[in-house]
């Protein structure tokens, strides 16, 4: 059977379990783009980037207070005068910054959540958050006092929801018996798997929206992916896929990768994030992928993966690029879920 396409709409789901679920497109837009992460970019096109994803439905819109030291926050805060109630909007706590990635502190315990959380909101111009993440568990401090001070969050009318990001499936479980968790955010991709076996099944379990970051993994797997673009934004190459030991046979995968979508009629970039959303219904999660870019075609050749349908051939296909990718998916294996659950 081959793939078929059937021009849909941007579908849409819901990040629960809340008395009011917020509905998003199934895509969302990963704000750590507008910081400069992978490359420059302009103001005006923040504004274009931005403009064709919510008139495209795609309202959830994705960032942190450490994306650009608070950039991507401001960014947006200047956009989003005069339309707040346009988006599904994210923002998350809990890395501190400095001495790059792997080195990075982490911090969960009260003052700090409190603290963080108003200088986050005055960043972005608004009273309020949809969606607060954990970004990180914090090893020091019980995930439940974590989840105790995003609940007071709550309370406070600061945020309408609570996230946890790179937490594990017993993370997820000890979070949600302190406060109903609304979404749980980790890498997921063709070649980033491991939150397939504890976090997904969890999350499905207890109705958590999964939020997968970094579908192409990172860029790897688009189109127009080659050795030039590691450099850009100076993060990318932080992490061991990109590093000179394993780029070489990572870029040969995502030619490989390339071949199979232009051999069922499409894009690296929409076979990627369609494989996303295709396992996600297979494992009974409900899941909002976030790609990040700072080009507006880009963005609309993300979408185009929702009207992919994919074989089982091709899923068949798809299984080994997990076994052949090089490298971890982070240099410390403690700061992702996978790492601390043994699986990779
Ligand atoms: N919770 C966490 O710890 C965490 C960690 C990482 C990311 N995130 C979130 O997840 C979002 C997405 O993750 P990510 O940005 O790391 O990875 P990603 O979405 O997998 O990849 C982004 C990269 O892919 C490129 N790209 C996107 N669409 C493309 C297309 N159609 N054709 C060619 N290139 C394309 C972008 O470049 P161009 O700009 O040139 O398009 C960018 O360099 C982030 O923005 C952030 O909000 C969260």
């Amino acid at each position: 059977m081959s793939d078929v396409r059937t021009p849909t709409a941007l579908p849409t789901t819901t990040i629960g379990p809340a008395d009011e679920p917020a509905t998003v497109g199934a895509i969302g837009y990963g704000a750590m783009s507008i910081a400069g992460t992978y490359g420059a970019i302009a103001d005006a096109d923040v504004t274009a980037v931005l403009d064709a994803s919510i008139e495209a439905g795609a309202n959830l819109i994705d960032t942190a207070n450490v994306y650009g030291d608070g950039r991507s926050e401001q960014l947006l805060g200047r956009y989003l005068a005069g339309r707040r109630d346009d988006v599904v909007l994210a923002s998350k706590v809990g890395i501190v910054n400095g001495g790059g990635i792997g080195k990075r502190g982490i911090r969960g315990d009260r003052a700090y959540i409190h603290e963080q959380i108003d200088l986050s909101l005055g960043r972005l111009g608004t009273d309020h958050l949809d969606l607060y993440y954990q970004h990180r568990v914090d090893p020091n401090i019980p995930i439940e006092e974590t989840v105790g001070a995003l609940a007071e969050l709550v309370t406070a009318g600061k945020i309408r929801r609570i996230g946890l990001s790179e937490a594990t499936g017993d993370e997820l479980r000890r979070a949600h018996a302190v406060h109903p968790i609304a979404a749980i955010q980790s890498e997921w991709s063709i070649v980033s798997r491991d939150i397939e076996t504890y976090v997904v099944p969890t999350a499905a379990e207890l109705g958590v929206t999964v939020v997968a970051f970094s579908p192409l993994s990172r860029g790897l797997f688009t189109d127009s992916f080659g050795p030039e673009d590691v450099h850009l934004g100076g993060t990318r190459a932080n992490f061991p896929r990109f590093q000179p030991e394993h780029l070489g046979a990572n870029l040969e995968l995502a030619a490989h990768f390339r071949s199979l979508a232009h051999r069922l009629g499409t894009t690296s970039e929409a076979l990627a994030i369609a494989w996303v959303h295709d396992r996600a219904e297979q494992l009974g999660a409900r899941v909002v992928s976030i790609p990040g870019t700072r080009s507006v075609a880009h963005l609309h050749a993300n979408f185009e993966a929702l009207q992919l349908e994919l074989s089982d051939e091709t899923r068949a296909e798809i299984d080994g690029y997990a076994a052949r990718v090089s490298g971890p998916r982070a240099s410390d294996p403690n700061w992702v879920s996978g790492g601390r659950e043994g699986l990779i």
